[in-house]
C-alpha cells in the first residue's frame, strides 16, 4: 500500500544492513554485496520536464537512502538530441553494463513509464538479457505506473487528488495520455471507464493511440460541456503537452476543443511533478527492493 512506503523503506534498510554484515563472512570468491537502483524513463529534452525527473530522484533517494541511484532513458531520439546539447544520458543497456562494471551485485530496475507498452517491454528484454549473462546476482524489474487493477485504483486516487481545486463538477477534465500501437493502449479507455464511475466528466484521450481527440470532442459536446481542464497524463509536461495539447497549431487539442466552443484551461504539469503519482512508482520500486533483500 502507498501509505506503507516509509515503513517498507525502513524494513529494507534494516534487511540490507543485516545482509551487509552477513556478507563480510561470506566466501571470498563472492563479490561483496552492492545494491543499486536504476531508474528508467522514456526521457525528455524539454527543460520543463526536468522538474519531474528531479522530483522522482529526490523521492526515491529519500525513501530508500544509502542505495546508489542511476538513470537511463529508453528513447534513442531523446538521448541523441540531449547528446547534441552536451548532456549524456545512458540507454538501459549502457547503464546496466556500467553498473555491472561498478561491481553492483543486486539491482532494482524501475520503469518510470505510464503503462507497460512497447518501451517497457523493450526494457524487459534488456533486463532479461542481463539476467542470463549472470553479471549480477539478482536483477529485478519494477512495473510502470499503471499495470495492475490495484495500480489503477491508486492512479484514480492520484488523478482525483491533483485536479485543480478551481474546477467545478460541470467542467470537464481532459487527460492527455501518450498512446501507443502496443496492446497495452487499452489501459487508457479502461482508466476513463473507472474514472467516470466516480466523476462522469473526466475523459482520457491519447496523442498517438485510442481514444483520439476527435472522439473526446464528440463526447464533450454530447454532454454539453462548456469548460475543460486539459491535463497531461504523462510523467512530464514536455513536447506533447506544449505542442499537441496546448500549442497554437490548428490540430492541437486546445485549438480543436476551443473551436468547438469549449473554453479550455491547460495545466502544464506532468504526473511525476505530484507526490501522489510518484508514490506509486516509488512503491513499485520498494516491492523490488524487498525481493532483492530476500536474496543473497
Ligand atoms: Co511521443
Amino acid at each position: 500500500m502507498i501509505t506503507t512506503v516509509k515503513t517498507r523503506a525502513l524494513i529494507i534498510s534494516v534487511m540490507l544492513s543485516l545482509i551487509a554484515v552477513e556478507s563480510l563472512g561470506a566466501d571470498v570468491r563472492d563479490r561483496p554485496r552492492k545494491d543499486g537502483i536504476l531508474l528508467v524513463a522514456f526521457g525528455s529534452s524539454e527543460k520543463s520536464a526536468q522538474v519531474s525527473f528531479e522530483n522522482i530522484d529526490r523521492e526515491v533517494k529519500a525513501s530508500y537512502p544509502g542505495i546508489p541511484v542511476r538513470w537511463a532513458y529508453t528513447s534513442r531520439i531523446i538521448r541523441d538530441k540531449l547528446a547534441r546539447q552536451g548532456t549524456s544520458l545512458d540507454s538501459p543497456e549502457t547503464a546496466l553494463a556500467k553498473m555491472q562494471d561498478e561491481q553492483f551485485t543486486h539491482v532494482a530496475v524501475q520503469s518510470l513509464h505510464t503503462i507497460a507498452g512497447a518501451e517497457f517491454h523493450d526494457l524487459r528484454r534488456t533486463v532479461g538479457a542481463f539476467r542470463t549473462t549472470g553479471g549480477f546476482r539478482n536483477l529485478v524489474l519494477g512495473y510502470p505506473l499503471m499495470s495492475t487493477q490495484e495500480d489503477m485504483e491508486h492512479v484514480v486516487n492520484a488523478i482525483q487528488a491533483t485536479i485543480p481545486v478551481k474546477r467545478s463538477k460541470e467542467d470537464a477534465v481532459v487527460l492527455m495520455g501518450h498512446g501507443t500501437h502496443h496492446p497495452a493502449n487499452a489501459f487508457y479507455t479502461a482508466l476513463m471507464f473507472r474514472l467516470q464511475l466516480d466523476d462522469p466528466n473526466i475523459f482520457v484521450g491519447t496523442v498517438e493511440g485510442y481514444p483520439e481527440v476527435g472522439l473526446l470532442k464528440k463526447l464533450l459536446l454530447e454532454k454539453k460541456i462548456k469548460k475543460a481542464y486539459l491535463i497531461p497524463f504523462m510523467s512530464v509536461a514536455g513536447d506533447h503537452a506544449k505542442n499537441d495539447m496546448a500549442g497554437d497549431e490548428d490540430d492541437s487539442w486546445i485549438s480543436i476543443l476551443t473551436g468547438a466552443g469549449i473554453e479550455c484551461v491547460p495545466v502544464m504539469k506532468g504526473t511525476a511533478e505530484f507526490g501522489d503519482f510518484v508514490d506509486i512508482w516509488v512503491d513499485h520500486l520498494g516491492e523490488s527492493l524487498e525481493k532483492l533483500a530476500e536474496n543473497s
